[in-house]
């Protein structure tokens, strides 16, 4: 029998999250786990990206998405956004009455517990998050054998959005940084923006065959595993998980629908369209709602 509807909400600039959204349905879906699960996914392509914006732009976007979240009733937020978790983390825990969940911490636990010994990480990211050394900080928190290198890559996210992850330019793009990884001598590399899962493929190509590609939200959905069943009766209760997709853009919903597509090789689910006033509405209610209560006692006496 099935069990009562969790909502998940997730969000990110743009597409790049929907490679989080596809970890985590697959996951659910195998769970064996008798449950319905909302995905409420976000994608702020109006304003994307984020990837060069500074920590008080992000700060701000982050504390609108998660009250918008929160009104549309999700029960768990998770930052399908490495920028925004790489600059509001905290931001986002603060704001949010429901757990939060990032992709850095369990990336630089898990990789750092799987490496045996000496290693040399790579960590492909947008600008800011290089800058904040977020993925840095948090695996030299694991571990002192490793070594880090980030490397910002502006150029991906764009390519990703449209759709050209296969092309000869793109290649071109992908081999410049597969080569700085190369000369640095890394044995793995994460991709540390949610839009670069979508180019592990032709990335992969580019690199010594001995060099791991990470992709963050496949480590953070094995920090969920920890009920996995058997096969039999995964079988018996699968019929039992039920997924429903709501997605919501800040910009043309046309263009979010063809990008999707491309990265997911499927349509992604209904796409609603939302604006940035509706997302800073929300803010607004949520800063009015925690301000603190004025003391009226003195006035009625
Ligand atoms: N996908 C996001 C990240 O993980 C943001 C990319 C951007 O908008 O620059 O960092």
């Amino acid at each position: 029998m099935r069990q009562g509807q969790i909502t998940i909400g997730l969000f990110d600039s743009g597409v790049g999250g929907l490679s989080v959204l596809r970890q985590l349905e697959s996951h659910f879906a195998t769970r064996g786990e008798a449950q319905s699960y909302r995905f409420l996914y976000l994608g702020d392509t109006a304003r994307l990206p984020y990837g060069n914006r500074s920590s008080q732009e992000i700060k701000t976007f982050v504390e609108e998405i998660v009250a918008w979240l929160s009104n549309k009733g999700a029960d768990q937020i998770v930052m399908a956004c490495n920028t925004s978790a790489a600059l509001a983390y905290s931001t986002a825990c603060a704001q949010s009455k429901v757990p939060v969940y990032d992709l850095i911490k369990p990336t630089a636990e898990h990789l750092t517990r799987a490496l045996q010994g000496k290693q040399k990480i790579g960590v492909l990211a947008t600008n800011s998050t290089v800058k904040s050394q977020a993925f840095s900080k948090a695996i030299k928190e694991f571990s002192n054998d490793c070594e880090v290198v980030e490397i910002g890559c502006p150029e991906l996210v764009g390519i990703v959005e449209s759709g050209q992850i296969n092309s000869e330019e793109t290649k071109k793009t992908l081999s410049k940084y597969a080569s700085q990884l190369e000369k640095a001598g890394v044995d793995s590399v994460v991709l540390g923006c949610t839009h670069y899962p979508f180019l592990a493929g032709p990335l992969s190509a580019l690199l010594p065959s001995h060099v791991q590609l990470v992709d963050p939200a496949a480590l953070m959905v094995r920090s969920l595993s920890k009920n996995k069943t058997s096969t039999a009766a995964l079988n018996e209760t699968a019929r039992d998980v039920e997924i429903k997709k709501e997605i919501y853009v800040t910009g043309p919903l046309a263009d979010f629908a063809t990008s999707a597509e491309i990265c997911l090789g499927q349509a992604p689910g209904t796409i609603y369209g939302i604006t940035i006033q509706d997302l800073q509405a929300a803010r607004t209610e949520a800063l009015q709602a925690n301000l603190p209560v004025a003391d009226i006692s003195g006035a009625l006496s």
